[in-house]
Order: C-alpha cells, then structure tokens, then sequence
C-alpha cells in the first residue's frame, strides 16, 4: 500500500470541521442601532419633572422628606425613634436598671427647662427616676438637634405613653441652649443639674 492510498478506516471519517464566514445579519445590525438611537431620543425628550399625578401621586421635593429645610416640619416621633429608642426603648420604659423610662419620668414631666437642659448637654451620676436610681451617661444631643427639632421631640416625649405635660415651644428651647452656651460636659444630678419642679 502505498502513502497516497487511503485506508477503508480513513475513507470512513468525516473531513475536518472548519470555521465559516458567518457575519451578523444585517438585519440585527440595523435593530441595533435603532434602538440605540430610540434610547438616545427618548432620554433627550423626556421630562424629568413629570406631574406627580402620572406615579402615585408624589412629586420630586416630597420624596426628598421632612429633613430637606424648606419643610422642616420637625417629627417628634421620628427623631425620638431615630435617636432615643435605642436606650429608652419604643414603649418608653426604659432597661430596668440600666436606662431610665421616659414613660411617667417626673424629668420629662416636669419644668421643661431642665429635660431641654438634660437633652441638650447629656447627664451622668445617680439620678434617681420614678423612684430607682439610675446611674449610667445620657449622650448631649446639641449638635445634632435643632431648636424645633427638639422641641417637637420633647412634645412627643410629654404626649406619649400616658404622659400629659404641655407641649415645649421651640424659644423654650431656644433660650435654655442660649442659657447653657458655655457649658461643656452632661450635667451631673445632684451637682449642677437644675431641679425638675
Ligand atoms: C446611649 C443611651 C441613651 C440614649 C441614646 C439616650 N439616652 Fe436619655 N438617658 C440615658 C441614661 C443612661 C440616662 C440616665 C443618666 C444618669 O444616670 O445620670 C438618661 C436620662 C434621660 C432623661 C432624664 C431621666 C428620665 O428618665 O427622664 C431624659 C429626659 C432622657 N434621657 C431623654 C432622652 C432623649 C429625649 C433621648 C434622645 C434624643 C435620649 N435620652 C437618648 C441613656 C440614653
């Protein structure tokens, strides 16, 4: 057998497979681009402030929410969830022996000027709530909450879980920080903190 010959076995195989020509139809090319195109025109032609009564009914400067200043409606129970429960828990109880209740508090309760003081600066050392002595650090919250801001936080407080004290007015506030302006640190009960009556 010579080499030019080829066996029956050979013969039987099928040839080599090899890569074809095959471009992308011209038809999905055009599709392609006018899609792209359809996009391009559409964001250009849209309007971004579309009437809130083609959603559900909101228009951009709602979602942006109370925090945005130009409606600073203060939300008492939002901010006391946000920054206050963590501690004094959502029913306002309190950690026996850890954190105080705001729930029936003769601090929260009473003259307005020393629980905005309380809030403004913080406290540390036996206080004594509803009878138990609590001694632990009640973080200032002055540098994060603004006049109306507290005093809608300290009306909530005044208002909720069967408390019922009037509510605080933001000069109220306003006036107590002016008041305390110098002062750093948390105030210490029995030292220099004010009286609640
Ligand atoms: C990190 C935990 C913590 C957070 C957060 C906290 N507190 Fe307190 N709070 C305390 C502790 C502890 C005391 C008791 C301080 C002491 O022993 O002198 C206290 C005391 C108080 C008191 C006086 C005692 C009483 O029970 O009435 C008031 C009022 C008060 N907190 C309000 C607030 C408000 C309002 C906020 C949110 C802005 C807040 N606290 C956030 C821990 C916390």
């Amino acid at each position: 057998m010579n080499r030019l010959e080829t066996s029956a076995q050979q013969r039987r195989e099928n040839p080599e497979p090899r890569e074809q020509d095959s471009p992308v139809p011209w038809a999905m090319l055009v599709l392609s681009g006018a899609l792209v195109l359809f996009g391009i025109v559409y964001i250009l032609l849209s309007d971004a402030n579309t009437p809130g009564s083609w959603g559900d009914g909101r228009v951009a400067a709602e979602l942006v929410g109370e925090r945005h200043p130009a409606n600073a409606k203060a939300d008492g129970a939002a901010l006391y969830g946000a920054l206050c429960a963590a501690c004094h828990q959502a029913s306002g109880q309190g950690l026996p022996g850890v954190f105080p209740p705001l729930a029936g508090s003769e601090w929260v309760l009473g003259k307005p000027d020393t629980v905005a003081a309380i809030v403004l600066h913080g406290a540390t050392g036996p206080l004594t709530v509803r009878g138990t002595v609590y001694n632990g650090v009640m973080p200032a919250f002055k540098d994060q909450l603004g006049d109306a801001e507290l005093a809608a936080l300290l009306s909530h407080l005044r208002g909720q879980w069967g408390n019922q004290a009037e509510p605080v007015a933001a000069e109220t506030v306003a006036a107590v920080r002016a008041q305390w302006q110098e002062r750093a640190g948390p105030f210490q009960a029995g030292k220099d903190l004010p009286s609640h009556e």
